[in-house]
């Protein structure tokens, strides 16, 4: 894997159960913290384009504001119609107090 990792925000920035959209490069990443583990995914759900950064947070999944589509943060898989389609996720590190996103597609 490559080091296209950038600085994206720090830990503080995106709290226990949180979603906060931040810009990285070209893409709009919804970064979010569950059970203190951080994951980023994709601000554009598959079905019609939502934003799903203004989503909130079930379990490991995003629910999609506009139509309530449900992704697993972890994979990028629709768990719940009317999404088929998985969004793209994105690695995270953390590093001390940061967060590292890379928005490198991952192929899972
Ligand atoms: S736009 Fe997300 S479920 Fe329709």
């Amino acid at each position: 894997m490559t080091e296209n990792f950038v600085k994206v925000a720090s830990k503080a920035d995106v709290p226990e159960g949180s979603v906060k959209v931040f810009t990285v490069g070209s893409h709009q990443v919804a970064l979010c913290q569950i059970e203190h583990d951080f994951f980023a995914v994709a601000d554009l759900c598959s079905h019609d384009g939502a934003p799903l950064g203004e989503g909130e947070l079930v379990d490991h999944q995003i629910e999609c504001p506009r139509h309530a589509a449900r992704f697993d943060v972890r994979s990028g898989k629709a768990t719940c119609l009317p999404a088929v389609l998985p969004i793209p996720t994105y690695q995270v590190e953390t590093r001390g107090d940061d967060l590292w996103v890379s928005v490198q597609k991952q192929t899972n």
